[in-house]
This record gives C-alpha cells, sequence and structure tokens, in this order.
C-alpha cells in the first residue's frame, strides 16, 4: 500500500493543506469531471455535517455552519488536496423548507447518491445525544438497500457525559439495527474521532470497485 505524498507514514491520515469549494451544485451537469474518489455526508439538517467537514479539514469555518437549520441548500464539493472530495449533501427533516423544494433536493441526493461512479463512501451523522429520528433510520435503510459503503458518526459527542457513551452506542446501534456498519462517535469541539473517521476515509479511496 502507497501512503502517497500527502499521507503522514505512521497513521495514513491525510494532512490537508489545500481545499477548495469547487462547486455549489444544484444540477449534475455542474458535479466535477474529475475521477478523484468522492466521500458524501448526509444527515439531518443541524446535526454537524459541515462541522465534521471542517474538522476533516483543519478550517473553522470553511464549510459554513450556522445554528440556522437548513443553510445548505446544495450539493457543496469540497476538493481536498487534489485527491478527493467531501461532499456536503442538503440535511433532511427541516420542516420550514417548501415540499416542493424538499422533493428538488430528494430527487438531486436521491439521483448522486445512486449513480454516481465517483461515489467511494457516504457519512451518515446522527445525533449522539438523542435516539435517531424515523429521518435517521430511513436514510439508513435507503443507504444499506443501495450498498453504498457507510460509516455512521455519532456527533456532539462533547454533551454527552462520559458515563452516558455506552448508552449513546447501543441507542444508535439498536435503533438504526445497525449490524455490520461501523459507527463512530465524534466532536467538531474537541475532535474526539477525527483519526478513526479518516482511517474510515482512506480506506475508501483505495477501495478497488
Ligand atoms: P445544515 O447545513 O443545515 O444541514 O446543518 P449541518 O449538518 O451542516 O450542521 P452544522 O455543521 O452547521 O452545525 C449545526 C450546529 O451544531 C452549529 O451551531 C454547530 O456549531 C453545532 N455543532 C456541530 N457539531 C457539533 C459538535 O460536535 N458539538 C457541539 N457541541 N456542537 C456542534
Ligand atoms: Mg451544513
Amino acid at each position: 500500500v502507497s501512503s502517497g505524498p500527502f499521507l503522514t507514514e505512521e497513521k495514513q491520515i491525510m494532512e490537508v493543506h489545500h481545499v477548495d469549494l469547487t462547486i455549489s451544485a444544484v444540477a449534475e451537469e455542474q458535479y466535477p469531471k474529475t475521477d478523484y474518489p468522492e466521500i458524501a455526508l448526509v444527515g439531518r439538517s443541524n446535526v454537524g455535517k459541515s462541522s465534521l467537514t471542517n474538522v476533516l479539514i483543519n478550517r473553522k469555518n470553511f464549510a459554513h455552519t450556522s445554528s440556522q437549520p437548513g443553510k445548505t441548500q446544495t450539493l457543496n464539493f469540497y476538493n481536498v488536496e487534489d485527491q478527493l472530495f467531501f461532499v456536503d449533501v442538503p440535511g433532511y427533516g427541516y420542516a420550514k423548507v417548501s415540499k416542493k423544494q424538499r422533493e428538488k433536493f430528494g430527487k438531486m441526493i436521491e439521483t448522486y447518491l445512486t449513480t454516481r461512479p465517483q461515489l467511494k463512501g457516504v457519512i451518515e451523522l446522527v445525533d449522539a445525544r438523542h435516539a435517531p429520528s424515523d429521518d435517521d433510520v430511513a436514510m439508513y435503510q435507503w443507504l444499506k438497500y443501495y450498498q453504498v459503503p457507510l460509516l455512521v458518526v455519532g456527533t456532539k459527542i462533547d454533551k454527552v457525559k462520559p458515563s452516558a457513551r455506552t448508552k449513546s452506542i447501543s441507542q444508535i446501534t439498536k435503533t438504526l439495527g445497525l449490524t455490520d456498519t461501523p459507527l463512530q462517535l465524534f466532536s467538531a469541539e474537541t475532535k474526539f474521532g477525527k483519526d478513526e473517521v479518516w482511517q474510515w476515509i482512506e480506506a475508501r479511496m483505495h477501495d478497488q470497485k
């Protein structure tokens, strides 16, 4: 296994120096024409997708975060070191977005997640403070159905007392019905879990399929 120029020797974690937002796409024709592997981030609005992206790329607010849900409304392709793209997907489960708009996002997300050859893996974020919602379960089952390589990230773990973390893991495992899908706890505040998430991404980047 070659570590490549941007990987550190021991840990195989990419050191990110260069990132740019290549495109905020609203239609398929706008997706990058590169063959770089792509990793998509999905999850409820406000769960922390943009925050996770920022931690992975070592930036404070490169992917815009907001306490106002529904902020990200396009497929945002972040080019990382000309080696991969993170694709920030609009959050689901946000009531104030109109039904028509939601259907439009839904179609765009569905097409992207089911037909994009560059897509090597999906990270589904859930809020580790609560049991996953019906939307989280539906998204998980849908991704399983399409056999997309999947990592579940239980985020905002800094808000969960250390003594309650085992319960948080079992709650996510049980509600989603996780069997062979990996689960990683994470915090954008403390960066807990960052290396583990990167390791999973690195492995997907080098998957042969
Ligand atoms: P949309 O773009 O609306 O879909 O939201 P998003 O999933 O990108 O969420 P975003 O990263 O914007 O985070 C939403 C809010 O949660 C912000 O106020 C973040 O600061 C906060 N947040 C995100 N991750 C964490 C975390 O790990 N811990 C804590 N305490 N807060 C977090
Ligand atoms: Mg966002």
